[in-house]
């Protein structure tokens, strides 16, 4: 492979590489409750953004996740949230716009939340799965970056999900 630069305006995105569209329909089993409003728009959740990288060890996969504004219910959006199949791998994320909160845990019960937020870098350590939330009413917009070979683990959360959420509750973040 040979070095490469791709463009991060916002306006028109595109790494060349995946793009992943997440919709209500698709995701919605990973919300405490079902939203008959948004049943007919199945609106457009997130998306991300991926670098034309392969998943060979080495390499670093970078990405832009667009989490949009707007909640089930009370339950603010959230991405499905993964640990990585490989867990030996960290994750950086780095906002560009918006706010949100990055639950973090591990398979041992430890929980932690971290606030993204424009030039704020969180940093997710080895063994720690990892789901971003939108907290605020415009997009939650993030740059990340992980090792090629990472892998995602999607079932570890869909069986068990994460031990807290987050809902707006009188105008208020509420974790619980
Ligand atoms: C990754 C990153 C990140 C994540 C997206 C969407 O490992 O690829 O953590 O890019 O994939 O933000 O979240 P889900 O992969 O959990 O749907
Ligand atoms: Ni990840």
């Amino acid at each position: 492979m040979r070095p490469f630069t791709v463009s991060m305006n916002l306006d028109n995105i595109n790494f060349n590489g995946n793009h992943i569209v997440r919709r209500y329909e698709d995701i919605k089993s990973i919300f405490k409750s079902t939203d008959i409003s948004l049943e007919g728009k199945n609106p457009v959740i997130y998306e991300v953004f991926e670098s034309p990288v392969p998943e060979q060890q080495g390499h670093l996969i970078f990405l832009v996740t667009i989490l949009y504004p707007g909640k089930v219910n009370e339950e603010f959006f959230m991405t499905k949230g993964h640990y990585h199949t490989v867990e030996n791998t960290a994750e950086v994320y780095l906002g560009i716009k918006g706010k949100g909160l990055i639950l973090c845990q591990t398979k041992s019960g430890d929980f932690e939340v971290a606030e993204i937020s424009e030039n704020r870098v969180v940093y997710i350590p080895p063994f720690w799965a990892h789901r971003a939330v939108n907290i605020f009413d415009e997009p939650l917009i993030f740059f990340g970056i992980y090792p090629a070979h990472a892998g995602h683990d999607y079932e570890t959360i869909a069986q068990s999900g994460f031990v807290k959420r987050v809902f707006s509750k009188n105008g208020r973040v509420v974790i619980e």
